[in-house]
């Protein structure tokens, strides 16, 4: 099985005090998930590549870009510059994403395909072999604080069939929702990169949060 990372969404922590959230974090969890959101595609705007690169002079933590944006492929190498490590892209923005992987391995950054509740995994299949991460979408794009959709959980296993019996690398990531007992449930559908916004960053004792998660889901 695919090791268990936990990916905390600075969606949900303090952006007046981003620095200190992270600092409290940072060496209990695996990378940091950061959600871009253009006005757009999702009806939010989150933060851009200043905040990105401010983050990064905070913490070695990889970055986890999920763009919610119509044009992420415009924006890869400012996402390198300011620090990012991995982006995903939605399949509803890009439904031919081969130019924008392509490009994302030129520059030595790590690339993902993203799928929202309603699009089915057969969108994305034909290009998993591109895929450092596929990210199944618990929640619809665009708010932290929402709930899990469990009908989503059975793409999870779909996925992680198609990429267990074809020996691809990508991680599964899962976004939405997430606490110890959502976590659980989609770690036995298979996915192995669990995201948490609210579950984390708003919980009295963060770290504590994290370890919950941590044993729901080992
Ligand atoms: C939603 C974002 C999520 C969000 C998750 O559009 O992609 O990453 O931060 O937040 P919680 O964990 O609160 O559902
Ligand atoms: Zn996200």
């Amino acid at each position: 099985m695919r090791p268990v990372k936990i990916a905390p969404s600075v969606l949900a922590a303090d952006f007046a005090h981003l620095a200190d959230d992270i600092a409290r974090v940072e060496d209990h969890v695996d990378m940091l998930h950061v959600d871009v959101m253009d006005g757009h595609f999702v009806p939010n705007i989150s933060l851009g590549f200043p905040v990105i690169k401010a983050l990064r002079s905070v913490t070695e933590l990889p970055f986890d870009c999920h763009f919610m944006t119509t044009n992420a492929g415009d924006y890869l190498e400012p996402l390198v510059e300011a620090g990012g490590n991995l982006i995903t892209i939605h399949i509803e923005a890009y439904p031919d994403p081969r130019p924008v992987a392509r490009q994302a391995e030129e520059l030595g950054l790590e690339f993902g395909l993203v799928v929202s509740p309603d699009t089915p995994v057969s969108t994305i299949e034909p290009y998993l072999e591109m895929c450092d991460m596929v990210l199944v979408m618990s929640v619809y794009p665009g708010f932290g604080g929402q709930s899990f959709i469990p009908g989503v959980l059975g793409k999870v296993e779909r996925l992680a069939n198609v990429v267990d019996s074809a020996g691809l690398r990508a991680d599964i990531e899962i976004d939405g929702g997430i606490g110890p007992e959502t976590a659980a449930q989609a770690r036995e559908a298979g996915a192995n990169v669990f995201v948490a916004g609210t579950a984390i960053f708003r919980a009295a004792d963060p770290v504590a949060a994290i370890r919950e998660i941590r044993d729901a889901t080992g």
